[in-house]
């Protein structure tokens, strides 16, 4: 069941975070067991508060509720939307109820979208370049940062407290024990890397820009305040560098990814051979077959940092099996631009054609195919050592 959190943040600062554990497929299709917070957050002054986001509309009876422990609504002079994806503004309407006089802060683009989807009478402060907002010892700088994750979206610098409320980059799924960095481990980054490659992996030549924009303005915060996951105030420069690694596509481990169909055995015995041929090698992998089939997401986030990936297929009919194709598919959406060195295998029975539309898809999807094996039911043991030797010298070779 839902619960929230409600946790200060620094002296004017105060967290209200949503823990979902009813999501399960998010944006109706990344498979998230492990659930995922949606972060807003109140910075009280002399002269009013102002509210940083908001939650999903499903949990509106739930925000008002956190929100009034922490303020009367009616105090709330503005309402900043970073960015109007429903679940960070769903509950704008339930807000509008108790609050109609507020401000609502964002680019047109937001304004027309939310007024398209809700029913609210607040009005707009709309937004054309980097602009300021001046509530006596409250000052925001609202920076735009577009497609991280929409066309809209912006980030929001809280100047007194150096705090930068950034929305969804620097998110993260999950639903950590604690609100911020200090319990950020290994785990919590493989959540975050899954969260950055599949939700913004489209955008994430924006993402450097805008990490680089930061930079060029001089914004240096001392806490950063995603609207997904853990506030970074121990290391914010920590999750930025992390961001930047994983946008590029790299990884402080040396590993090898091997995605395959099989159904009827004869790939699943050439992914053990090569496995059993590089036994030193760090090999990630992951099988879509009649007993098993792993989670596409896992996979993805694997190969965002891998050196090398291996995508192993059947023919079926004259295609790639259904599993690979739509692999194939969502590498073309998220980590289209990557390089990433490939070896792509493909057997058949009858129809050597699959071969040749999986070479077209993965460098269509802007991975560098190295080598490559098409094989009637078993690899020739030529192939199978030219191929261990193309993953061996990939996985040697530097960045
Ligand atoms: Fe968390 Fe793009 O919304």
């Amino acid at each position: 069941m839902a619960s929230y959190i409600i946790r200060n943040v620094s002296k004017s600062v105060t967290l209200l975070r949503l823990n979902d554990t009813d999501v399960k497929y998010f944006e109706a299709n990344w498979h998230i067991p492990e659930g995922i917070t949606y972060n807003a957050y109140v910075i009280k002054g002399k002269d009013g508060a102002v509210l940083i986001d908001l939650w999903k509309q499903k949990y509106s009876d739930l925000f008002l509720e956190a929100l009034k422990q922490v303020v009367e609504p009616a105090e709330i002079r503005y309402v900043v939307v970073n960015h109007a994806e429903p679940d960070h503004t769903g509950a704008l309407e339930a807000f509008s109820e108790v609050n109609p006089n507020a401000i609502v802060v964002a680019f047109p683009i937001a304004e027309s979208l939310l007024r398209a989807k809700y029913n609210f009478k607040n009005q707009f402060k709309s937004l054309k370049n980097d602009e300021s907002l001046s509530l006596s010892d409250i000052t925001l700088k609202f920076i735009y940062t577009p497609w991280v994750h929409w066309p809209e979206t912006m980030m929001t610098y809280y100047e007194q407290e150096r705090i930068l409320f950034t929305c969804d980059a620097f998110g993260s799924y999950s639903i950590p024990d604690g609100v911020d960095d200090q319990v950020a481990d290994k785990e919590y980054e493989r959540y975050s890397e899954k969260y950055l490659v599949t939700v913004i992996g489209s955008y994430r030549d924006n993402l450097l820009k805008n990490i680089e924009k930061l930079n060029l303005e001089g914004i240096k915060p001392a806490i950063i305040a995603p609207s997904h996951g853990l506030i970074w105030s121990k290391n914010p420069e920590r999750v930025i560098q992390l961001y930047t690694r994983w946008a590029r596509g790299e990884s402080d481990e040396k590993k090898a990814v091997i995605i395959y169909a099989s159904m009827y055995g004869s790939i699943e015995s050439v992914v053990k051979k090569i496995k059993d041929s590089l036994p030193g090698v760090n090999f990630k992998t992951f099988a879509f077959t009649d007993n098993k089939r792993d989670d596409i997401e896992d996979a993805l986030t694997e190969a965002n940092g891998a050196k090398v990936v291996v995508i192993a297929s059947p023919t079926y009919e004259v295609g790639p099996h259904p599993s690979i194709a739509q692999l194939i598919d969502i590498f073309s959406m998220k980590m289209k631009g990557l390089n990433k060195p490939t070896v792509l295998l493909t057997s058949y029975g009858w129809s050597s054609t699959a071969d040749k539309r999986n070479l077209k898809a993965m460098q269509d999807a802007g991975f560098k195919v190295i080598d490559q094996a098409t094989f009637k039911e078993k690899i020739a043991e030529n192939d199978l050592k030219r191929i261990v030797s193309s993953i061996s010298a990939a996985l040697s070779s530097q960045p």
